[in-house]
């Protein structure tokens, strides 16, 4: 039973949102619907704080408005739902709100309607009041109606329609593929869906709709476009989830360049939705060049790259033949001596040895050191520190392994003294795009070569000969969108020849067999004029978050899943009846 009488929406309509009044709608009625946002009763005026989608209006209650107006005013509390009717009047100038869009005016009710009764909130509708995420999540319904959540998916809502306009208007047809599938490699775990009619076989939710996109261009579309839900059971991180979405696209005929021709201006126009400018076309650098200078695949571009200076010094300060780097990071001010230790004891623990004390550098090597200054630009107040590798050059390239060390130690230095170099500006945008990523990558694991994109990827025509020769150094036509050291959407020229693809497995090991059980579909259909094909896929949940200034994906999504991969609110993943699993031809094994 509710606590207060309610009263029936019947056919009262809103004339206006509580974020539309103006001073000009002063001296005319309307009629508003909302949350109780805040509710100040001074006796005889009671204050209310309405509150929906668009904004607040103040509303006030007389003690003498009409009928029972004040006595219902009296019984509502915060996040109860109310319809309020009345006469907008201006505010005096001692009583304007400058907080408020609305604040010049408020609205004397006459009529009010209570629709609804609350609960008292599990915390807060305040932005500033600190929630744990647990919480949170459990009562998402109420977190979503904070105003940082509500900001953060109606900008999400925003730039997904914009992203289907833009498409769109480039010629790209939006398609569905299925949910329901087998396998996709991706480079994750599958989620599998049991299949009741077909005891004992399973359904792969999609890694990604790669394979479907690519039958689309065979099948003739030329260009498709998908805003897709994917599912990856994989270890869960701030920029991870298992379900996530993604702007995935596929063009026939590219050149990479089309490809960037259409992502450029797709992602300034997603910006401007956010309400920032950025400068298209995009800085690019090679795979090898974003290892060199920042030692990572996705550099950010806001700290300074690093500088390879092996050539200015003699022999034996690091392991010879390999890179001595020197990293860079303005306006630190001197470290302490605990801070520098901390930032050698980083690299020390992979594998680097750091020469952080500068002035004995200087000392011992002037010429050398004056050129370093010189190379990298870094003047007295900044941090500057070499770094090479201590022991035996390890991984199938050695070199790389320095330098993602060394870039391990750049971001760590440079995060964490943000609070006095300010570099790591959250409203700075530095997209970049990275080429030519090796075809293969190592798998340590599984003791053999494994595709660095999917196996589906172009190898360069120049590195074919390498596939089996050098996997190593056998470049492929693939491509990264990074923006501000976060990897926003990865993309390919695909293999278009079923010859060229079957020499792509052999070299991934995958045995003729094995090949035609897991893509047998797409092998034969290779062979049925397949066009020239290549696209990207961009995580929408990435760039939501970089855009709304959050650290977080599951800021930017509804319904997330916690770092366990669990939904608080409606605890899921659950057990499920014996009947359904005997129907399902499913035993659960006891944990050992
Ligand atoms: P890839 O696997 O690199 O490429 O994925 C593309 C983009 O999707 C986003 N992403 C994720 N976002 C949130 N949670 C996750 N678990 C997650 N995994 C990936 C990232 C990533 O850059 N089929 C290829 C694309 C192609 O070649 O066209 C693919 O899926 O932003």
């Amino acid at each position: 039973m509710p606590s207060v009488p309610l009263d029936f929406l019947g056919e009262l309509r809103r004339t206006h949102s509580c974020g539309e009044l103006r001073s000009a709608n002063a001296g005319s009625r309307a009629l508003l619907m909302g949350w109780v946002h805040r509710r100040r009763d001074l006796g005889a005026v009671i204050f209310i704080h309405l509150r929906d989608r668009d904004g607040v209006t103040q509303i006030v209650v007389h003690e003498d408005a009409a009928a029972d107006v004040h006595a219902k005013a009296e019984l509502l509390r915060s996040e109860y739902v109310v319809a309020v009717e009345g006469l907008v009047r201006k505010r005096t100038a001692d009583t304007v709100n400058p907080n408020l869009e609305t604040g010049e005016v408020e609205l004397v009710a006459d009529k009010l309607w209570i629709l609804n009764e609350s609960r008292t909130p599990p915390f807060p509708m305040e932005d500033a009041v600190d929630v744990s995420e647990d919480a949170r999540l459990k009562y998402r319904y109420v977190d979503l109606r904070r105003p940082r959540m509500q900001r953060n998916i109606i900008l999400r809502a925003k730039m997904a329609f914009a992203v289907r306009e833009f498409l769109q208007s480039q010629g790209f047809l939006e398609i569905e593929t299925p949910y329901m599938t087998r396998s996709t490699p991706e480079g994750a775990r599958d989620y599998l869906v049991p299949s009741r009619v077909q005891p004992g076989s399973f359904y792969a939710l999609p890694q990604s709709p790669q394979i479907f996109k690519q039958l689309l261009m065979v099948s003739g579309f030329e260009k498709y476009f998908q805003i897709v839900r994917c599912f990856r059971d994989e270890d869960l991180r701030a920029d991870r989830q298992p379900e996530f979405t993604q702007i995935d696209l596929e063009m026939s005929f590219p050149q990479q360049e089309r490809v960037f021709e259409v992502i450029e201006p797709m992602l300034a126009r997603l910006c401007a939705v956010a309400g920032y400018h950025v400068e298209a076309p995009f800085p690019r650098l090679t795979y090898a060049e974003a290892m060199r200078k920042y030692g990572s695949d996705k550099p950010d571009r806001r700290i300074p790259a690093m500088h390879p200076v092996e050539d200015l010094f003699p022999p034996g300060l690091a392991t010879p033949d390999l890179p001595l780097m020197a990293i860079h990071i303005p306006k630190t001010g001197a470290l302490s001596r605990k801070e520098r230790d901390e930032l050698k004891a980083f690299g020390t623990e992979r594998g680097l040895r750091v020469f952080d004390d500068v002035k004995r550098l200087e000392r011992d090597y002037a010429e050398p050191m004056q050129q370093v200054r010189s190379r990298t630009g870094a003047a007295e107040e900044d941090l500057l520190l070499l770094a090479g590798w201590a022991g035996e050059p390890t991984g199938h390239r050695p070199e790389e392994t320095v330098y993602q060390a060394c870039g391990a130690l750049r971001l760590f230095a440079a995060q964490k003294y943000n609070d006095r170099h300010k570099l790591l500006d959250p409203k700075k945008f530095e997209f970049l795009w990275v080429t030519d990523f090796p075809m293969f990558e190592w798998n340590a694991e599984d003791n053999r070569w494994g595709a660095a994109h999917h196996p589906f990827t172009s190898v360069h025509d120049e590195d074919i000969e390498k596939l089996t020769a050098d996997p190593a150094r056998c470049r492929a036509k693939s491509y990264d969108i990074v923006l501000n050291g976060v990897e926003l959407g990865s993309g390919s020229i695909r293999i278009h020849r079923r010859d060229v693809q079957s020499k792509v497995f052999a070299a991934l090991g995958f045995s003729d067999e094995e090949a035609r059980h897991r893509f047998g579909f797409l092998l034969d259909a290779l062979e049925y004029g397949a066009p020239p094909h290549g696209g990207i896929a961009l995580g929408l949940d990435r760039l939501v978050m970089i855009l709304a200034g959050e650290t977080s994906i599951r800021d930017v999504i509804p319904f997330p899943k916690t770092a366990r991969g669990t939904d608080l609110m409606c605890d899921a993943p659950n057990t499920v009846p014996e009947r359904q699993l005997r129907e399902l031809g499913i035993a659960i094994r006891k944990p050992q």
